[in-house]
């Protein structure tokens, strides 16, 4: 998409007289592009909404703004580093000639123009949580290309060696962006509002295989000095965290016309037979919300240690293997990433104290495609864990009364990874639940596809959206506007008095089942045959603390609890097992924590150890120093933070 000089100059001279004139320094758009479905926007368009200030950015987006990134990297192992260079495009209001881009732990070698002339460029002060501003002169050809390497400790970059893998025979690096890691890797403006889109050249030893969140223009590769290249293009603009690599010995299989799985090839049939039903997970996406944009949509297994249960990067989630369970119980994780392609990729939160617009509405969305893919009684037990899941986290924020429960959260010095609770999760779906509800889902389902298409491709703050729920859902009913008790969710703590909660009648069941054992029936005797993953979740999570050994050897020997395969419900029992001291787990315990990663089942089980004593403790510190070599910096680093 071209754009000649004088489009250019007074597109910015709009943005800078918008944000001059003190529309919220910057505040909601008015300026929406019309975007056809289906269609990418132009992308040098995106870029003239006047943006909030976003306090995890250097960048200044009144003044200039990165449009488009074009990467050519090359991969080495041996080092641990990517090195190469980074083109930007950038569009810049009159009499701008510098831009402020993101950067941490980058080398820079120099900087030139477009066409290789030198330009001046200089760090600012470095800032712990944030890294260090990169200001660097634009040059009149708008393009300037950044010569550059990364640090062997890249945050967002994971090294592993070949046994860190499943496979165990080749190396594999992948990246992880979000919240503010892309800097750590691209010298770009790191901030969820400046959509960019993105083109890249990934060189990578023979033998291995580069993917990305991005159109594959090379799926096989091209043979080059010292490896293959692969490129990749993605035109539609997205935020920077979801720009996404992966190298590793990869094999692919198709499970339908526009989906598949990429993963090492060891685990390629279990890969493709969970998610064999990726396609129709699709189809009931589009069905409810609209048309998927970005074409294909794979999912990328990763090895054991990726840090988080899956990341939405565009056409290519990224997800655990711990999903792998051999009987799709665990799947609701791969309709979460799919929403995002609505819910986050679409439309963005366009700081991360808006965080929960990404996650709550993902929340809320992956309910509903369960829904209609497993039927209302699924879909009220993953609901109900979900509630559960908030009251713990409600708890552990410090209780209903905690600033840290409130769904726009204030996240002044801190790092965006302080707000990645269960409470934008859970209770943005809540609230989402409960406006369904006040208005009828028909109603609300055509409120919701009509705010995706509306703000596609755009920045969502929390103000924004309640402006919009107003103007196309409430209408000026002003009953209704008092039942919603919209300002309490989203600027209040705690749950509003309002919410909506789903019960689900076969946990009432396994509750009772829960009673006959805490009143001596022996496990053996109880009804659980037909359980679903979900009920026994909500059985370990329904048994009280103070059982005895007697009854713990009891569950484990008739359910064979330290022997499961299925992660949530060997989470849910490792738990139940470190609180109560029940030994003959340990080395379930011990395995589980050394063969993956995944921050959500690492870090409670080493609070949960730390938490009892010199006994825990002990053990803690052993199974940490045989398990923190195969973890992520991620996982590593709140476990440092617990295990000392
Ligand atoms: N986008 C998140 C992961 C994320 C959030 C990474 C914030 C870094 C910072 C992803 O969509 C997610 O929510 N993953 C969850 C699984 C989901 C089913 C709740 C996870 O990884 O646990
Ligand atoms: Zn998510």
């Amino acid at each position: 998409m071209t754009m000649t000089s004088f489009d250019r100059s007074t597109r910015a001279a709009v943005l800078a007289l918008a944000c001059a004139a003190g529309l919220g320094g910057c505040a909601p758009a008015t300026v929406a592009p019309a975007v056809q479905p289906g269609a990418a926007p132009a992308p040098s368009a995106q870029a003239m909404i006047p943006l909030p200030r976003d306090i995890h950015s250097f960048a200044r987006p009144e003044q200039a703004r990165v449009t488009h990134v074009g990467l050519d990297l090359r991969a080495d192992f041996a080092s641990k580093t990517l090195e190469g260079t980074a083109t930007l495009d950038v569009q810049a209001a009159p009499n701008v000639h510098e831009i402020v881009l993101d950067t941490r732990d980058l080398e820079i070698r120099k900087v030139t123009d477009g066409a290789g002339r030198e330009m001046p460029w200089e760090f600012g002060q470095a800032d712990e949580v944030l890294g260090r501003p990169l200001t660097v002169g634009v040059p009149d050809g708008r393009r300037i290309v950044i010569h550059y390497r990364t640090s062997p400790g890249a945050g967002a970059l994971q090294w592993l060696t070949p046994e860190q893998t499943a496979g165990k025979r080749h190396p594999f690096l992948f990246s992880q962006g979000q919240a503010i890691l892309t800097r750590t890797w691209i010298p770009t403006q790191d901030s969820p509002g400046i959509r960019q889109s993105y083109d890249a050249r990934i060189t990578v030893p023979a033998g291995l295989t580069a993917v990305m969140s991005a159109d594959m223009l090379t799926p096989q590769g091209e043979a080059v000095q010292g490896g293959r290249a692969f490129r990749f293009r993605l035109d539609t603009p997205v935020p920077p965290y979801l720009i996404a690599l992966a190298v590793g010995d990869l094999a692919f299989r198709a499970t339908g016309p526009r989906t598949g799985v990429w993963t090492e090839p060891v685990t390629l049939d279990r890969a493709a037979n969970e998610l064999a039903e990726l396609e129709k997970f699709v189809d009931a996406a589009e069905a409810l919300y609209g048309p998927y944009r970005w074409g294909r949509y794979d999912v990328l297994v990763l090895p054991p240690s990726f840090p988080f249960g899956g990341m939405e990067n565009p056409r290519l989630t990224f997800a655990t293997p711990t999903i792998l369970a051999g009987d799709r119980s665990l799947v609701s994780l791969i309709a979460h990433e799919l929403a995002h392609s609505w819910s986050g990729n679409l439309v963005t939160n366009a700081t991360w104290a808006d965080f929960w617009l990404n996650e709550g509405f993902t929340t809320y969305f992956e309910n509903r495609i369960m829904e209609a893919l497993y039927g209302p009684e699924r879909a009220a037990m993953l609901a109900s864990l979900g509630w559960g899941n908030l009251q713990t986290a409600i708890g552990d924020a410090g209780g209903p009364g905690a600033a840290d429960t409130r769904l726009h959260i204030d996240l002044a010095g801190r790092d965006p990874d302080a707000g990645m609770t269960e409470i934008p999760y859970e209770k943005g779906a809540t609230f989402l639940r409960t406006l369904e509800q006040a208005v009828g889902r028909e109603r609300w389902d055509a409120y919701l596809r009509a705010y995706f298409d509306r703000h596609a491709f755009q920045p969502m703050t929390t103000e924004r959206f309640l402006a919009d729920l107003r103007a196309n859902l409430i209408r000026g009913d002003a009953e209704l506007e008092r039942r919603l008790m919209l300002d309490e969710w989203v600027s209040g703590t705690g749950v509003p008095s309002n919410a909506v909660r789903r019960e689900s009648s076969a946990f009432a069941r396994v509750e009772a089942e829960a009673q006959r054992f805490l009143a001596g029936t022996p496990a053996a005797q109880l009804a659980t045959g037909q359980w679903s993953t979900q009920e026994w979740q909500h059985f370990l999570g329904a048994l009280p603390q103070g059982l005895t050994a007697a009854q713990l050897g009891d569950l484990d020997r008739a359910f064979r609890l330290s022997q499961q395969g299925n992660s949530e419900i060997l989470f849910a029992w490792l738990q139940m097992a470190v609180r109560h001291r029940y030994e003959p787990a340990l080395p379930a315990l011990e395995r589980f924590l050394t063969s993956q990663g995944r921050r959500k089942f690492v870090r409670p089980l080493f609070a949960s150890l730390m938490a009892q004593g010199e006994w825990g403790q002990a053990h803690a510190r052993r199974i940490y120093q045989l398990a923190r070599p195969g973890y992520h910096p991620v996982t590593s680093g709140s476990v440092d933070e617990i295990v000392r």
